[in-house]
């Protein structure tokens, strides 16, 4: 169901910016996993990783490979930078930070994301699967993403944050607007416009905060307005300030989204090209905590990130100088044949099929893995009882994907069902 032909048979022609690459990533990564370890892409000016191993070591070695961008600023152009100071906050990823201050940030998101927190919210979360499929199940066939994929994650997000639902269409833009940022060629006018969108965000986030400083509930701003954090920089614990609590709530509220989203459509792309898979977790709902890892697996929503390398270091033999940035291919290490039988297979029996790098691995692991996959495998659960005979709608779906470099995102799927 590729689009695209993949006319490449060199690694050399491989450049990640390009439209026919990004459609066709895995063909990519095979080449370039096999012409190196770590791969100078000269169209990116970064070195490549595609295999687990090598991903692996990389992402367990946070002094040597930090993941802030140090070699490239996300805001580029000073009129919209300028725009936070004067309007907004700054924009910062205490989630994100660097070792030694890392772990100290994510210390207070965690429990909250951990399984005991989110299995006391399943009643929530699968009333709101029912309620969703109670809209469209008399209809026949859906777009899925928009009636489906989209809101689950992010009704269940704002839940856990503690913000109301009725402002779901107004998150889903400033999700979008956050996002746009990190991809490459923004004109000085789509950055500021996002940016501008971005402190709208801010603002909301800041007022939520003061409405529960004085009325605080058992959610995740609530938590963090209250909380202490252990700074290393004066060696004691200090209240959050507010853009510490800003960037922490965006991050969780983005990074809740579209990540899901795009896992949901890809498993149900899974279950249209995979007759036999879709009858098995039919007949078997045990199997389909293993179709969720395996959907993670083969169609990673998160591609790739970047690391910097600290200091000139070695991966598998290539000489890596200090500065560098590499990009991490979790969807090419979790296709590495070194690694896996079978790699472009879905396999319902796979031993490990958890042990993939979809969420990332060591230090930066995804704090919010344990809630989308639960999010992923109550929902599925619900689908295939509920609707029977999934199939595409007849003439509507291409089946292309997002353009850009990091995530991998179906554009739309339509889904007929009895
Ligand atoms: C299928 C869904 C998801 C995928 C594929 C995914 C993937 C990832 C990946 C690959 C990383 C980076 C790890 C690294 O730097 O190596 C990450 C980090 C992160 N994710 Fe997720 N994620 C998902 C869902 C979520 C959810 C539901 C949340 C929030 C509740 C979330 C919040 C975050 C945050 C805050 C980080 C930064 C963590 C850090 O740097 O320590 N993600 N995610």
């Amino acid at each position: 169901m590729e689009n695209k032909k993949f006319p490449f048979k060199e690694a050399k022609e491989i450049d990640f910016m390009d439209a026919i690459v990004q459609e066709n990533w895995f063909e990519a990564y095979d080449l370039i996993r096999e012409e190196s370890p770590a791969y100078f892409m000269p169209q990116i000016g970064m070195y490549v990783l595609t295999r687990y191993a090598d991903i692996e070591h990389v992402l367990r070695d946070p002094e040597q490979f930090t993941s802030s961008r140090d070699t490239e600023p996300l805001i580029k152009f000073k009129e919209s930078l300028s725009l936070y100071e004067e309007k907004g906050w700054p924009r910062i990823q205490p989630l994100s930070l660097n070792v030694p201050k890392h772990s100290h940030f994510r210390k207070l998101v965690d429990p909250a994301l951990a399984a005991g927190a989110i299995k006391k919210k399943k009643t929530f979360i699968v009333n709101v699967i029912n309620e969703l499929i109670d809209t469209w199940i008399d209809e026949g066939q859906i777009a899925f993403m928009e009636r489906f994929a989209e809101p689950l994650p992010m009704i269940v997000i704002a839940e856990l944050l503690g913000l109301p639902r009725m402002d779901l269409p107004l998150l889903k833009v400033w999700s979008s607007a956050w996002v746009l940022p990190h991809s490459k060629g923004l004109t000085v006018e789509q950055e500021t416009e996002a940016v501008k969108k971005h402190i709208e965000l801010q603002h909301y986030i800041f007022d939520s905060m003061k409405q529960k400083r004085k009325n605080p509930k058992d959610d995740i701003i609530s938590h963090l307005i209250q909380t202490e954090v252990f700074d290393v920089d004066i060696n004691a614990k200090r209240p959050l300030t507010d853009e510490e609590v800003i960037g922490s709530v965006d991050h969780l509220l983005i990074g809740g989204n579209e990540t899901t989203t795009f896992a949901i459509s890809n498993g149900l792309w899974l279950l249209f090209k995979n007759a036999e898979v879709y009858k098995n977790i039919e007949a078997n709902p045990a199997l389909i905590k293993n179709f969720v890892e395996e959907t993670l697996r083969i169609e990673s929503p998160t591609q790739g990130l970047f690391r910097s390398a600290k200091y000139d270091c070695e991966i598998g033999g290539v000489e890596i100088p200090a500065g560098s940035t590499l990009s991490i291919r979790y969807g090419a290490g979790n296709r590495d044949p070194r690694r896996y039988r079978c790699p472009m297979e879905p396999d319902l029996n796979r031993k490990n099929a958890g042990r993939h790098l979809a969420f990332g691995i060591g230090e930066h692991v995804c704090p919010g893995a344990t809630l989308s996959r639960y999010e992923q495998r109550w929902a599925w659960e619900i689908l295939l009882s509920r609707l029977k005979n999934l199939r595409p709608t007849p003439g509507k779906n291409d089946f292309t994907h997002m353009k850009g470099i990091w995530l991998r995102a179906l554009n739309e799927i339509y889904l007929s069902f009895d």
